[in-house]
């Protein structure tokens, strides 16, 4: 979502008209044209990774989601709405969208600080508490990241993880889309479980495209894909829960080599991390 389209999802629709209790994605067919043989019906408060290969079509399904989708995209999906084809007013009116995208590249352009961004979607919101409103998403923003900042700084100077945190905390205390579709969390530096269970606890239905191996186990299912399809949907096993506890200590150790060399340190002792 560039600015420009974040400025447009603003919307002043009541929170009631927003409510969903399902969303269900029906198969098309794969980039070689055979049949798509699964399909999915999400729920509000789960969270479901997509997981496959590079340009194997993760972003591709998400835009299927965006769009709602009606056999009218290259992957013939189709995307009902508590088990109905949305009327097409939801599908195309800025103001009715149901639907939240944070993709892949986000960039402002325009010039306005942090605190006068959000607060210009708060009016725009119509909320009654718009000033606590704000600083709590500019500071929940800041608890998802590492490095902090602070409301008076240009949008346009923020890292590229700085966004993407205010943009989950924005979506989450602001937005009153109940679905929301992330492209790709990790690489930008974002707490993941944090921003998760930030997103988890306002009920919505939450769809990440991931190559992370935590993130994809953080959810409740994941959805694999192959040859532009969904080829399987996995139920996150105790098993793998129980795994992700030592893989999340795995990656604080190698969080702490990565700020031990940020900071110009060596990393000359040897490493065992087999005790964890
Ligand atoms: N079922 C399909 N039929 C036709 N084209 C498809 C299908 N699925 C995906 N594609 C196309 O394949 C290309 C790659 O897909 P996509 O960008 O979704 O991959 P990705 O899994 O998100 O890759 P990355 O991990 O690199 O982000 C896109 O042009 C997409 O439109
Ligand atoms: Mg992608």
């Amino acid at each position: 979502m560039n600015h420009i389209e974040a400025i447009i999802q603003i919307n002043i629709i009541p929170e009631k008209q927003h409510q969903i209790n399902s969303l269900t994605v029906i198969g098309g067919k794969d980039k070689s044209g055979n049949p798509e043989n699964a399909g999915i019906t999400l729920k509000p408060g789960e969270i479901v990774c997509i997981v496959g290969p590079t340009g194997s079509g993760k972003s591709r399904l998400l835009a299927d989601i965006e769009c709602m989708a009606q056999k009218d995209t290259p992957t013939g999906r189709q995307i009902l709405i508590n088990g109905l084809v949305p009327e097409a007013k939801k599908r195309f009116s800025m103001d009715q969208k149901i639907v939240a995208q944070l993709s892949q590249n986000m960039n402002f352009v325009v010039d306005l600080t942090v605190k006068e961004f959000i607060t210009m979607h708060a009016e725009c919101r119509m909320i009654s508490k718009k000033d606590e409103t704000v600083n709590n998403i500019i500071y929940t923003a800041n608890e998802l990241i590492g490095e902090k900042f602070s409301d008076d700084i240009s949008i346009t100077q923020l890292s590229g993880g700085q966004t993407r945190s205010l943009m989950i905390a924005d979506t989450a205390l602001l937005s009153s889309s109940p679905v929301v579709l992330i492209d790709e969390i990790e690489n930008a530096g974002v707490n993941r479980r944090k921003a998760l269970e930030l997103l988890v606890n306002k009920e919505k239905i939450v769809l990440i495209s991931t190559h992370d191996p935590l993130l994809a186990l953080m959810g409740d299912r994941r959805i694999v894909i192959k040859n532009g399809a969904m080829s399987s949907i996995i139920e996150t096993s105790q098993q793998e829960r129980k795994n992700l506890m030592y893989m999340e200590y795995l990656d604080c150790k190698m969080m702490e080599l990565r700020d031990m060399l940020r900071n110009g340190e060596r990393i000359d002792t040897e490493i065992n991390w087999c005790s964890g």
